[in-house]
């Protein structure tokens, strides 16, 4: 079911969570623009939603006439197709300097009444809001991974968001099946403030040879019931983005305590960033 005044989303970025928020937001009836660096990028993130949808058929989940329903309601573009949309949300690489400049493109092409939402997982949304011309109509809204799957959106207000556009963004992820938390706007916010040491100290115990990397996921997921262990859950996630996290943390908190591990570093200078690059920790190319 979609809610009222919002029918049209832009979706930026194409990648993991991107497709995943497309993939939700087309199966609930809206319309998506989704986009990424060019066309051809946006399209290959249409054909990775249009395998996931086939697999939700396959397993009894969807029937194919919704599955491709879903897929007809998305459009692969550039942000510059933006100038229609109701709601734009953000799902580029996670780097600051990155994201300030689509939120200042985007803020020009997007309608000025529309809400401009970042699905960044530790950046602050006040600095984000500020480089726009409506910081009152910015938020956090990330979304986890993968997307369809999991339930939570934590919802993040800067210190300028109104309430109105706080109620509407709840809205719109309770229309897509979702749960929302709010949290504050501190780096990390919640999730990924108490996520991320939590990884990180597995790479970490790595490093320092305390186990093996399946010595650690084991120890973990039977040691204390997780579904997966940190390091197969950081190749989830993808390194680069755990690095990235981590660095805002330390930087956010100037405490030593969020210093990324040099393990974790190398593996990112290796290119080595998880399962979207085929190997990260554990090796997925068979
Ligand atoms: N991976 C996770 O588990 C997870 C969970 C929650 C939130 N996030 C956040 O979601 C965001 C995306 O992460 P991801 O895992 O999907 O990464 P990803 O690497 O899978 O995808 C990022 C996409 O952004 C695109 N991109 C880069 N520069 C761009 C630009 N200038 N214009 C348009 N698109 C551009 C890339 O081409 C790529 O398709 C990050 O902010 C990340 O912190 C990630």
């Amino acid at each position: 079911m979609t809610i009222e005044n919002i029918t049209k989303i832009g979706v930026l970025g194409a990648g993991q969570m991107g497709g995943g928020i497309a993939h939700v937001a087309a199966v609930a009836g809206y319309e998506v623009l989704l986009a990424d660096v060019s066309v051809e990028r946006a399209d290959a993130g249409k054909q990775a939603i249009g395998k996931r949808l086939a697999r939700g058929v396959s397993k009894g989940r969807m029937t194919q006439e919704d599955a491709d329903a879903a897929l007809a309601r998305i459009t692969p573009c550039t942000s510059a197709d933006f100038g229609a949309v109701d709601f734009a949300v953000e799902a580029a690489t996670e780097n600051v300097d990155l994201k300030l400049k689509l939120f200042k493109q985007l803020d020009e092409v997007v309608p000025a009444g529309a809400i401009l939402a970042t699905n960044t997982s530790s950046i602050s949304i006040t600095k984000i809001g500020a480089v726009t011309s409506r910081p009152t109509r910015v938020i956090g809204m990330h979304f986890m991974n993968p997307v369809p799957v999991m339930k939570l959106v934590e919802v993040i207000r800067s210190i300028e968001t109104a309430d109105s556009v706080v109620a509407q963004t709840v809205a719109l992820a309770e229309s897509m099946g979702k749960t929302c938390v709010e949290a504050k706007d501190q780096p990390g916010f919640a999730v990924n403030r108490i996520l991320m040491p939590y990884i990180n100290e597995a790479f970490q115990t790595l490093y320092e040879g305390i186990a093996s990397a399946e010595g650690i996921d084991t120890s973990m997921k039977l040691g204390t019931n997780v579904p997966m262990g940190p390091l197969t859950l950081a190749d989830f996630i993808g390194l680069d983005t755990c690095l990235a996290i981590m660095e805002v943390l330390h930087d956010g908190f100037g405490d030593s305590k969020y210093r990324p591990s040099p393990a974790l570093r190398k593996y990112v200078e290796a290119g080595l960033l998880g399962r979207k690059t085929g190997r990260g920790v554990f090796d997925y190319r068979s």
